[in-house]
């Protein structure tokens, strides 16, 4: 079995790691705009792990400066969006997977009515895909949830975001109902548990005392809510719809045969996993229910929350693949880093410049695990290598180390679906080169598009095609028969 001829070949991207544009048109402040660059970075930044306080927000919030904020600037895909297509579209694309700023829309998340030029930005976006015949593919929450919702109500962990969130969500179904048929909620949904302060809004000088753990969870309760009101709407608005949950998939390996170290890999994996099954079952399981007690955690369940998630989970499952993670249970092992988390160094494997861990054929035991569990679509809407690129004196630039990587993924892609997973698309991260969400970067490169900027802003935003962007085009054209360079 090989691809199908309709295979979703194309990239992702977020808001706020391109657009730019942080106070342009009625756009409000997001979480995303207050998130500092760190010049000396650690393995904390590495793994995306600093939290943000009160203290660091008010600091953001009294400068206008975009060299230390670089997810003001992104890239400005804000004014470049159509060169951006157009290359996209010179690749093949099939699809782009980008989000929409919910600040853009609801500049404080509270607004009665959308703020027009936002909703403009995003049809033209649209217009400009259909003209090449490129499917999006939305994210509703990236990363990107209006700062006021956090600083009137320490975020997700209050319920009344879900209210807002439907208000936001509704009114994208109604706008943008008539070129989008595949949404996703929120990006990676499981990460709110390792950062907060980007995915949910809260911070933890801002929760009551002995209330940090307890908020996380509950703002989890109140996504996976979200998530399913918003299924409901968009199957009443959008004909023909497919909406979709995303997942961090961070496959975890025992470091040894050690039952000590099996168990904190099943532990890890269980408490990876649980929130798509949430979002597929439609209920938390018994297990999940007793660990959470255990916990100490005390979810607010309302009355009609069980029926909620049974009556609208999803059509299929998207998730993120970077890179596998290996666990310990001894004390003396080499830590590194990886995608919001850190792990132990596996002994048989490579790593990236950032230091995760190069695992392509992690992703086909993810695939298979995945589809084996669910029976449902799935969607691989981000996998790729965060590098360091040189430009050549000519302009070119021969990031092979990327080819390698990419191409040995989709290796193990194909292989899986030989053996019969169901799979849509894949969109890579990211076709061109952007602010990285963990560390804020802009010389962490993913993109087959090279951007002429550095990580303090400074460059002429010029956009060069890397030697992955040819090589792509050709994984496209061939519909992934080609992987060879
Ligand atoms: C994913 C996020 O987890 O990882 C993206 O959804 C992010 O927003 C990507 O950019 C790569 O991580 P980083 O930290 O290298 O940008």
């Amino acid at each position: 079995m090989s691809l199908k001829e309709n295979f979703l070949w194309g990239g992702a991207i977020s808001a706020n790691q391109v657009e730019g544009g942080w106070n342009l048109d009625g756009k409000g402040i997001s979480v995303a705009d207050v998130k500092r660059y760190k010049p000396n970075l650690d393995i904390e930044d590495y793994a995306g792990q600093h939290q943000i306080n009160t203290k660091m927000i008010e600091e953001a919030l009294e400068t206008k400066n975009t060299k230390y904020y670089p997810k003001r600037r992104g890239i400005d895909f804000y004014h470049k969006y159509k060169e951006d297509i157009a290359l996209f579209a010179e690749m093949g694309f099939k699809t782009l997977r980008l989000s929409i700023a919910w600040t853009r829309i609801f500049p404080t998340g509270e607004e009665k009515t959308p703020n027009q030029a936002g909703i403009e930005f995003y049809l033209n976006i649209f217009k400009e895909l259909k003209k090449y015949d490129i499917e999006p593919i939305i994210t509703l929450s990236h990363y990107e949830m209006p700062l006021n919702l956090v600083l009137k109500y320490n975020g997700w962990a209050d319920r009344r975001l879900i209210d807002l969130f439907i208000k936001f969500a509704k009114t994208c179904f109604e706008y943008f109902g008539d070129y989008v048929k595949y949404w996703l909620t929120f990006n990676e949904i499981d990460s709110v548990s390792r950062h907060p302060f980007i995915t949910a809004g809260i911070v933890k000088d801002r929760s009551e005392k002995g209330e940090y753990q307890n908020d996380i969870y509950n703002a989890l309760h109140h996504q996976y809510l979200a998530a399913a009101l918003a299924a409901k709407e968009c199957r009443k608005i959008v004909d023909d719809c497919k909406i979709g949950s995303m997942l961090t998939k961070l496959t975890s390996y025992p470091h040894s045969c050690n039952p000590k170290d099996v168990e904190l890999a099943f532990k890890s994996n269980f408490e990876n996993i649980v929130h798509a099954d949430i979002q597929i079952f439609g209920e938390y399981s018994k297990l999940y229910k007793k660990i959470l007690a255990e916990k100490g955690i005390k979810i607010k369940f309302e009355k009609n929350d069980e029926k909620i998630l049974k009556n609208n989970t999803v059509d299929f499952l998207s998730f993120s693949y970077y890179m596998s993670r290996t666990v310990s249970a001894a004390e003396d092992k080499e830590e590194v880093a990886g995608n919001t988390m850190t792990g132990v160094k596996n002994p048989y494997l490579s790593s990236t410049d950032w230091g995760w861990q190069i695992d392509p054929i992690g992703l086909k035991i993810s695939l298979l695990e995945l589809y084996d569990r669910y029976e449902i679509p799935l969607m691989i809407v981000e996998n790729g290598m965060g590098a360091k690129d040189i430009i050549e004196e000519d302009g070119s630039i021969h990031d092979d180390y990327r080819i390698e990587y990419l191409k040995e993924h989709l290796k193990e892609m194909k292989k899986a679906v030989e053996m019969g997973v169901e799979l849509l698309g894949y969109t890579s991260w990211a076709p061109i080169d952007l602010i990285s969400a963990s560390t804020s970067q802009m010389s962490k490169r993913y993109g087959f598009i090279y951007v002429d900027q550095d990580d303090e802003g400074k460059g002429t935003l010029k956009r060069l095609k890397k030697d992955s962007f040819y090589w792509y085009k050709k994984v496209i054209a061939s519909n992934g028969k080609i992987l060879d360079q």
